[in-house]
């Protein structure tokens, strides 16, 4: 089992390789690296780490996660698969919006042998860049996503990809009773539009987990989620991930 994880995925620095040398000065000046993370801006130590000690969790990551980024969040990952599991005792099935490349889905997937599960899993997505969004592009945007997606979720016959701009393309296909919901779509207008469509249908205990929702780049994430949650007499919590998470 491994005891630390350090990756050197970090984002708002100055100079990138004279940060990641003082990242590995403070490494060593600890008097053990074990359950000491780097990466996706933590710095930690002395933590239990607990999802390196989840062997389904950690195969299936190390499977499916491929560039410096995915390999970078796992933290975040780790957060998405607990919500999951979370939700197998509850009625409802899984929604994320947005999928982009599939890579955080494909693990939660996997984790949780989701092919035997009598639930779906619904997966939106515009798969290209679209200009007038807010959103900026990433790299694999392009014509051929959708397929390479579908295709990456072949042997689940229970995972829906959809195109298109979401909430709209909410009505080509989605579910009745939701149990596990991940938003991240860089995108606060559509995060908003999304939550109103669905918070409805998301069922008591579900959680929603909030991808942007503690960066501060993504500022307007925060501020429109916050308003509408606390109408509605909720509060978000802020995790150490970046992440925001709402029970409901
Ligand atoms: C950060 S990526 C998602 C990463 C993915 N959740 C993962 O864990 O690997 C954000 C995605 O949101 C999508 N997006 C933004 N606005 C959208 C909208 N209105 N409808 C559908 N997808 C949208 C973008 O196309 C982009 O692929």
């Amino acid at each position: 089992m491994r005891s630390h994880l350090h990756s050197a995925l970090f984002f708002g620095y100055r100079d990138e390789a004279s940060f990641i040398d003082k990242v590995r000065a403070l490494l060593l000046a600890l008097k053990s690296t074990a359950g000491s993370f780097t990466g996706d801006n933590l710095i930690t130590f002395d933590k239990n780490l607990s999802f390196l000690a989840d062997e389904k969790f950690m195969a299936s990551y190390d499977a499916h996660a491929a560039t410096k980024i995915e390999k970078g969040i796992i933290w975040r990952t780790a957060v998405l698969a607990w919500a999951a599991k979370n939700a197998l005792r509850l009625p409802g099935d899984f929604v994320e919006c947005a999928c982009y490349k599939g890579t955080s889905a494909r693990i939660v997937c996997d984790y949780l042998g989701f092919a035997q599960l009598d639930r779906t899993y619904y997966l939106y997505d515009l798969f290209d860049h679209d200009p007038a969004m807010p959103h900026h592009r990433m790299t694999e945007h392009g014509e051929g996503l959708f397929e390479t997606v579908k295709a990456r979720f072949e042997e689940f016959p229970n995972v829906v990809v959809t195109r298109g701009a979401a909430p709209a393309s909410f009505a080509k296909a989605s579910p009745g009773a939701i149990s596990f919901l991940h938003v991240d779509m860089n995108n606060a207008p559509a995060e908003a539009a999304v939550i109103e469509a669905l918070f409805d249908r998301i069922v008591p205990g579900a959680a929603i987990i909030l991808d942007d929702y503690g960066w501060r780049y993504y500022r307007a994430q925060k501020q429109a989620h916050d308003a509408w949650f606390a109408a509605r007499g909720y509060s978000i919590l802020e995790l150490p991930t970046g992440q925001g998470l709402v029970i409901k």
